[in-house]
């Protein structure tokens, strides 16, 4: 296994859901699995009609807030991100 993500329905935030755990192998890092499974996840939340979704972003990991902000998250509070539409990660913007 290279990596795992996970995600669920919840009200926190005023969201529709949350991105709960992210992880890669150190050895295949970098290549472009964590933002495959993110799209997953979004699939699943797009299906779900979850859109906005926060995500508790690990204070020890560099890499973490900048693999959000790259995928569009942004900072609202200490240490949790925001998508507004997690469906603008999916081709053409996906829209139900
Ligand atoms: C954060 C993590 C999941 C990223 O996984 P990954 O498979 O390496 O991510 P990707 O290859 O899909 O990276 C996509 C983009 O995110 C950014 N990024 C990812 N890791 C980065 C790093 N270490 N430094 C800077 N930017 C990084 C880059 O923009 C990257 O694109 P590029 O490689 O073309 O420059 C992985 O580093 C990890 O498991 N870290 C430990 C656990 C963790 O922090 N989980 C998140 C908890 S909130």
């Amino acid at each position: 296994m290279a990596g795992y993500i996970a995600g669920h329905r919840t009200r926190r935030f005023g969201c529709d859901g949350e991105l709960q755990y992210l992880y890669v192998v150190p050895s295949r890092r970098r290549s472009g699995i964590a933002s495959a499974l993110l799209r997953c996840l979004a699939e699943w939340f797009v299906t779900e009609g979850a859109r906005r979704i926060c995500v508790d972003v690990d204070a020890d990991s560099h890499a973490a807030g900048l693999f959000y902000a790259k995928h569009g998250a942004e900072l609202v509070r200490p240490h949790w991100m925001e998508w507004q539409d997690i469906g603008r990660l999916l081709p053409g913007g996906r829209r139900l």
